[in-house]
């Protein structure tokens, strides 16, 4: 079979030969202009005047673009309808976009755009979450979920900490920047070529700001080089800018961002800032908890409320949490307009109570693995998260338990103590974090997929569904379960680009639902095929329809084994329908939005990693020495994919919280806009010990495949890495509570150690 065995990604030859096609490398047509953005130098303020004299007489430029030149809504299409498409008025954000400019080639409408002169009055600007909280300067309203008496429970508990914690955000880096490639087509007809995560949605916007309807707009998507949320909704602004430039000119015309204007220009990960107050007991059971996260949402909504949503529903990560509240801001500051990143919010739920577990065993001298188990969700009672979903199908005391084992954690614990208690520079640490991760976009509607399989007279299969390919592996996967569907070798499949004209209304691929969804509906348009070639067999054979096998390339009835070419021939010949559609919803899931309650989820996905690191107590600098993660994918589709995600994930996680520092200065200008000063992961700081095993049980839920969805719960094991930190910074400390913020650059690491703790 194609399932359950590892596979080379379906692209993995063609990309290392470079023959893989990108937007940037299709073929361009005669006439193709180039455009460049001009961008805000002010965080906030007055657009009094923009001056494109100068770009204007500059060689190969066509002319400039800017709010007045929209014939639809000056306004994104975005759920909350808050961000124009290009500042006019005021400016809002260092880098926000004011226009484009046009011209013959990239570097020309590059060059050009810096001189245009843009006259700006500024205005006071807020740049911190704190800052907009105390200014109540929110792009959403406040949500709160509670359950319990959190402040009785907090006044009659054994003991009591409180704190604050500052995580930073992370820039997506995708390889491949943001990119969009407009073509005019006949009668106000057009195709855009588009690095995206939701070709869809980028239709929708474009057709808006045109002001034409959806069917006057086809969008296609071959693959993107990385996209980690960045391209879900933030990619529909190249394709606006470049639809609105075409329609200008009436040429064809390409937008690809510089890097650093890709930095300057596009939202992160939310940063997020905590104040929390807990309540224990002498074993460490969370007893209360009430807790407040401030997003920095950035100067429009866009994805930060269903982001904020997440968050507040991992809060409690794989820990049953009695009394609790917490409440969530969604913080309206002057940067960049801040989005989806691979865990969507659920990392900063996350975060915030391992730190919390982490300081609690700390503070009372108890093993932290101690004090995970014991709040760990119970399978009888204690099992109802405060969202009021009963959590199924917990395998995390089986889980934990493994690890602890294989790892070899307290052996390496108690190694670590002895080894730290004789070394007075470098301090060894050791963590083991869990993850329960919610698998559905929270947004109920949005668990939905189509598929379109076609076979072709020949018994070649070709497979279309709504999801996108960003190097996660989802055609790859989806090739595989529509393959032995049919009964054929893997071989025998191919996937095309993801196009709004094949499969319309499409969700975004994000939420790691795109192969339970995508997959789902392609195994069932496969299933419509198969089910017409067995009804035509019978018909030859004359036998029931349960009585034929699709296998190995053969059709197989009681009676005849023919292969399945012969069999798409002769059926092709009696007009039998080779080609069909499938859809697919997620069953069982439901929630009330207002509340925050429900069952927002169809499952969970679990997993653990243990963490060795080392810091060095004079320079701040630390190391990853060894990595062990047990995760949990059900039955697997895919093992070599499913690892690639989890090492990808867990990896992209530890930039996270170690290296990926975004600076913005005092005038809100993010000064960490390249890879000079923007430092991701590289392969040396991958430890040599980094080893991976994949929970051996099916997924209980009627998943495909049994499977479960693995491309974002792994990034939120790196937490481990980050408690390991804490951990080593204790020993330096002797003991007692860390104050570490994320990332743990090396001079938040030596601000831990030197005991000088910012805020208590
Ligand atoms: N893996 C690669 N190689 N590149 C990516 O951009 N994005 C991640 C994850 N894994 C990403 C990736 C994110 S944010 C999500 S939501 C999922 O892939 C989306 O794909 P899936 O739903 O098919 O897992
Ligand atoms: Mo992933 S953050 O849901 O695109």
């Amino acid at each position: 079979p194609a399932c359950g065995v590892p596979r080379p990604h379906e692209s993995a030859r063609a990309q290392v030969a470079g023959s893989a096609t990108y937007v940037d490398d299709i073929p361009e047509v005669k006439g193709t202009l180039h455009a460049a953005p001009i961008l805000s130098t002010v965080a906030h303020g007055r657009l009094l005047a923009v001056d494109a004299s100068a770009a204007l007489a500059m060689a190969g430029v066509r002319g400039v673009v800017l709010a007045d030149d929209i014939p639809g809504d000056p306004v994104l299409a975005t759920f909350v309808h808050d961000e124009p498409v290009f500042a006019r008025e005021t400016v809002n954000h260092v880098g926000q976009v004011i226009g484009i400019v046009v011209a013959d080639s990239v570097m020309q409408a590059r060059r050009a755009a810096r001189q245009v002169q843009v006259q700006i009055e500024p205005l006071p600007a807020v740049l911190s979450p704190r800052e907009a909280h105390a200014a109540q300067s929110y792009v959403l309203p406040p949500v709160t979920v509670r359950r319990g008496e959190p402040e009785a429970a907090l006044a009659r508990s054994a003991h009591r900490l409180s704190g604050q914690l500052e995580v930073g955000g992370q820039e997506h880096f995708y390889l491949e920047g943001q990119v969009a490639y407009a073509l005019p087509l006949e009668q106000d007809q057009w195709y855009i070529h588009s690095s995206t995560q939701h070709p869809g949605e980028v239709q929708h916007w474009v057709a808006h700001a045109l002001g034409l309807e959806n069917n006057a707009v086809t969008v296609e998507c071959r693959r993107m080089g990385g996209g980690f949320g960045g391209k879900e909704t933030q990619a529909g602004h190249m394709a606006v800018w470049a639809a609105l430039a075409a329609r200008k000119f009436g040429r064809p015309v390409k937008l690809r961002l510089d890097r650093d204007d890709d930095f300057l220009i596009t939202g992160k990960r939310h940063p997020f800032a905590y104040d929390w107050e807990v309540g224990f007991d002498d074993a460490g059971l969370v007893t209360a908890l009430k807790l407040t996260m401030l997003a920095n949402c950035g100067f429009s909504a866009d994805l930060s409320g269903p982001v904020a949503d997440r968050a507040v529903f991992h809060v409690d990560n794989a820990y049953f949490l009695s009394d609790v509240e917490i409440a969530s801001y969604r913080c309206k500051t002057n940067v960049q307009s801040h989005t989806a990143f691979r865990g969507f919010g659920g990392p900063q739920g996350v975060i915030a109570i391992e730190a919390i577990l982490g300081d609690i065993a700390r503070h009372l001298g108890l093993d932290p693995f101690d004090v995970r188990m014991r709040n760990l969700y119970g399978i009888e009672e204690r099992n109802v998260t405060h969202y009021r979903m009963k959590v199924e199908d917990n395998i995390l005391h089986p889980l934990l338990a493994k690890l602890e084992q294989t790892s070899q954690y307290r052996q390496r614990r108690a190694a670590i103590a002895a080894w730290n208690a004789n070394s007075p520079v470098i301090k060894r640490g050791i963590a083991v974090t869990p993850v329960k991760f919610g698998i559905s976009f929270t947004a109920t509607f949005f668990n939905q997929a189509g598929a379109l399989v076609h076979v072709f007279t020949d018994g070649s299969v070709q497979v279309n569904h709504g999801g996108t390919e960003m190097g996660q592996g989802l055609h790859t996967k989806i090739m595989q379960l529509v393959a032995d569907e049919l009964g054929v070798p893997f071989e025998r499949v191919r996937v095309t680009p993801t196009e709004t004209g094949k499969v319309p209304n499409a969700s975004a691929t994000a939420a790691s639902s795109g192969t339970d969804l995508n997959g789902r509906a392609a195994q069932f348009a496969a299933r419509n095929i198969r089910d017409n070639l067995a009804a035509f067999v019978c018909g030859l054979d004359g036998c029931g329809a349960g009585a034929v096998t699709f296998r190995g390339g053969e059709v197989i009835t009681p009676s005849t084994t023919r292969s399945f070419d012969e069999v798409v021939k002769a059926a092709y010949a009696n007009r039998i329908q080779l080609w069909s559609d499938g859809f697919y919803r997620t069953p069982k899931i439901h929630y009330d939005k207002t509340t925050l309650t429900g069952r927002p989820f169809y499952y969970f996905a679990y997993g653990a990693a243990c963490s060795e690191v080392a810091i060095d107590t004079l320079t701040g600098e630390s190391r990853v020495l060894a990595i062990d993660i047990l995760h949990d994918v059900g039955t697997s589709i895919n093992p070599a994919i499913d690892i690639g995600q989890i090492e990808g994930g867990f990896i992209q996680g530890v930039g996270w919280l170690t290296t990926e520092q975004l600076v913005w200065n005092g005038e809100g200008l993010l000064t960490t806009h390249a890879p000079s000063t923007y430092k991701i992961p590289a392969t040396g700081d991958v430890p040599e010990h980094f080893r991976i095993e994949l929970w051996p049980e099916p997924n209980p839920e009627d998943n495909v495949f049994r499977s479960k969805a693995v491309g974002e719960p792994p990034f939120m094991l790196a937490i481990s890495v980050w408690e390991a930190l804490r951990e080593a910074a204790s020993a330096a400390l002797a003991g007692g509570a860390v104050r570490m913020d994320a990332p743990a650059t090396p001079e938040n690491v030596l601000r831990a150690v030197t005991g000088s703790l910012p805020g208590g």
